[in-house]
Order: C-alpha cells, then sequence, then structure tokens
C-alpha cells in the first residue's frame, strides 16, 4: 500500500484501536475498502508490484473467461469516465442490486448476489469513500457477454440492519458476504455454483501469474482445513503463506485483508470453521 492511501488506513486503524464508537462513515468505509471488501482488488489497475499508485479505483482491468470478457469499469467521482455524476443512491443501487442509473444490469465477475447482504450502515460508509478517491479519467472498454444476464439479482433490497459486531459468528459470516469468499471457493458446475459443496474450491483463475486453482476452505481434515490452526488460517489470508511456508497465488486479495483488524480476522476464522467438511481435492 502507498502513499496517501496508506496514511489514511494508518489513520483509521488508529482511529478504530480508540474503539468502534469514534468512527465515521468515512473512516469505516476506509477501512472496508481497504481490508475485507477489497473493491479495489479488481477496481484498480494492477503492475508487477501490485496495485498502480495513482490509479486507485480506476478499473479496466480485464477479466476473460469463456462465458464473458469483462473490463472493471472506472468507480473514481471522475464525472466522464467514472461515477462522478451518479447520487448515492445510484451508488448503493449498482452496489446491492447491481443495477445502473441507466437500468442495465451490471454484469459478473461483479459479486452483487453477496453484497445484497452489505448493511444500509456499510453502504454508506463505502459509498462515503468511493467520493473521497481522487478522480482519475479512464475510459474503460464496455464488457462483452456471451452468455444471457438475467433480469435482475432478486427484488428491491429494502433496509439491512448492522450486524451486531460482537455476534462474533454472525458477523464472521456477515464479513464473509461481503467479501465474497464463497463467490472464489465453490465450485462451478455448468449450472451455476454448487451451494451443497460450498468452500470445496476448485475454481479456476487465468491471470499474469498462470493459472491458480481455489483451495478447499471446508473443514475436511484431509483435502480441506480441517487440521490448520487459526493461526495457519490467519496467515494463508493475510500474508498468502501456507504452514509449509508456500506462496499462494493471486487472486485473493492478501494485501488488503493485511488490514483487517484482529477482531475481524477472529470472527472471519470462526466462520470458516462453520463451514462442513466436504472431501474434495484440488491439487
Ligand atoms: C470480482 C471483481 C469485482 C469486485 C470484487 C467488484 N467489482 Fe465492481 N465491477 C466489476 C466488473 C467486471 C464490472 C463491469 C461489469 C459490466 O461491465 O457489466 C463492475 C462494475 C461496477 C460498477 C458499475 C460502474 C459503471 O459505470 O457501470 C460499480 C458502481 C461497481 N462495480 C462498484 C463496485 C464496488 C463499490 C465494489 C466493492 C463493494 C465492487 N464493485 C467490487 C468487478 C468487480
Ligand atoms: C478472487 C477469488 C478469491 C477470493 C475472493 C477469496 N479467495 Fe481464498 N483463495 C483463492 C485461490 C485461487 C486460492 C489458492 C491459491 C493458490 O493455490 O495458489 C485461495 C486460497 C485460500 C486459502 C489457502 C488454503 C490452502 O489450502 O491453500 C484460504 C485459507 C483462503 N483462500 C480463504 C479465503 C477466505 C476466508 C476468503 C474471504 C475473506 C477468501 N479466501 C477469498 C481465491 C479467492
Amino acid at each position: 500500500m502507498k502513499g496517501t492511501q496508506g496514511i489514511l488506513v494508518a489513520a483509521v486503524l488508529a482511529a478504530s484501536a480508540q474503539g468502534a464508537q469514534a468512527e465515521t462513515p468515512l473512516e469505516r468505509g476506509a477501512y472496508l475498502m481497504n481490508s475485507i471488501v477489497a473493491c479495489g482488488n479488481c477496481h484498480t489497475p494492477q503492475g508487477p508490484e501490485g496495485p498502480l499508485p495513482g490509479r486507485e479505483l480506476a478499473g479496466g482491468t480485464p477479466f476473460d473467461e469463456v462465458p464473458f470478457t469483462a473490463y472493471a469499469s472506472n468507480v473514481t467521482p471522475d464525472r466522464a469516465t467514472g461515477i462522478g455524476e451518479w447520487t448515492d443512491e445510484q451508488i448503493g443501487t449498482a452496489i446491492r442490486e447491481g443495477r445502473r442509473p441507466d437500468g442495465s444490469l451490471i454484469g459478473p465477475p461483479m459479486p452483487v448476489p453477496f453484497y445484497r447482504a452489505m448493511s444500509d450502515g456499510d453502504l454508506a460508509a463505502i459509498t462515503a469513500y468511493l467520493r473521497s478517491v481522487p478522480p482519475v479519467s479512464n475510459e474503460v472498454p464496455p464488457s462483452e457477454y456471451r452468455i444471457p444476464l438475467p433480469a435482475s439479482y432478486g427484488p428491491p433490497v429494502g433496509g439491512v440492519p448492522d450486524v451486531p459486531r460482537d455476534d462474533r459468528l454472525r458477523y464472521g459470516a456477515y464479513l464473509a458476504s461481503i467479501g465474497h469468499c464463497l463467490e472464489c471457493h465453490t465450485p462451478m458446475t455448468p449450472e451455476g455454483p454448487d451451494h451443497a459443496r460450498a468452500g470445496a474450491g476448485g475454481m479456476a483463475f487465468n491471470g499474469p501469474w498462470g493459472v491458480s486453482v481455489s483451495a478447499n476452505i471446508t473443514q475436511d481434515p484431509v483435502t480441506g482445513l480441517g487440521t490448520w490452526t487459526d493461526e495457519e488460517i490467519k496467515t494463508a489470508i493475510t500474508r498468502g503463506m501456507r504452514p509449509d511456508g508456500t506462496r499462494l497465488m493471486p487472486p485473493m486479495g492478501f494485501g488488503y485483508y493485511a488490514n483487517m483488524t484482529d477482531d475481524d480476522l477472529d470472527a472471519l476464522v470462526a466462520w470458516v470453521r462453520t463451514l462442513a467438511p466436504v472431501r474434495h481435492a484440488v491439487r
């Protein structure tokens, strides 16, 4: 993490150490965006050294898959090429319902189904953060979908209350949803994600790194994380390193997850422990 973003995160982490009560929406948004939510993992262009400086959330990263060639949008406040003209409500509808102000649907891999669980407070916090980043002029090509997009991602979301942070299990599941862990870690079938085997991994990701295959993060002791300690799971999530010292490949956003508070990491690991064991060897 570099420049002003790093300074902001440091200030936020110092503020959150003083207690959640003192947090402003912008501080909460900065914390979420630079840790578990990590929109920048898709929306900030990356070079070999990580996120490109001065280009936070400027978009353009291609996702070249069989069903689509999608380009992450410019979500900076630039008026001409970003979302600077959108109202807060329009930004919220785009994130939680996947619909743009012109009525068109935002396609995959934007994890809209997972963002439907986002609380009103966190949505407002993330919107405040989106408004605070410097506008970057960057025209992104339109995505191409070779599959039909659904008519919608579901009925209007309405209001979503905050999940109490001291309810560790529920809050951990909430963090896993807004962090869309299962989007990458659930086996894909021609009919869609195999929810009965949630967390069993096996999805392949192509990129400059070659091909990585998402891990089985269920509690299976042989092919999953059943025998890993909490510390080992945290090291994998925040530093991209397995217990045997080998490194994990992208696209998981380790650099962002490294900024999670200890409490949030504890809650996330408590959620990982609830994933029913599925025997499924992915490597
Ligand atoms: C896994 C990658 C991924 C993640 C994570 C992701 N997005 Fe996206 N997002 C995309 C892609 C790809 C598109 C373009 C889809 C299309 O062209 O239909 C997009 C489109 C958008 C748009 C529509 C912009 C426009 O001008 O049409 C908004 C707004 C947006 N994302 C905001 C966010 C926010 C805020 C987050 C985090 C809460 C986020 N995205 C997380 C991949 C992602
Ligand atoms: C954008 C896709 C993506 C997202 C989102 C993602 N992961 Fe991963 N994850 C991967 C891939 C791919 C690997 C395997 C990388 C490799 O083998 O080099 C992995 C590996 C792991 C591992 C290491 C397990 C092992 O056996 O090596 C753990 C633990 C893990 N992920 C947990 C999580 C959790 C918890 C979340 C949500 C906070 C999450 N992941 C979000 C793609 C993702």
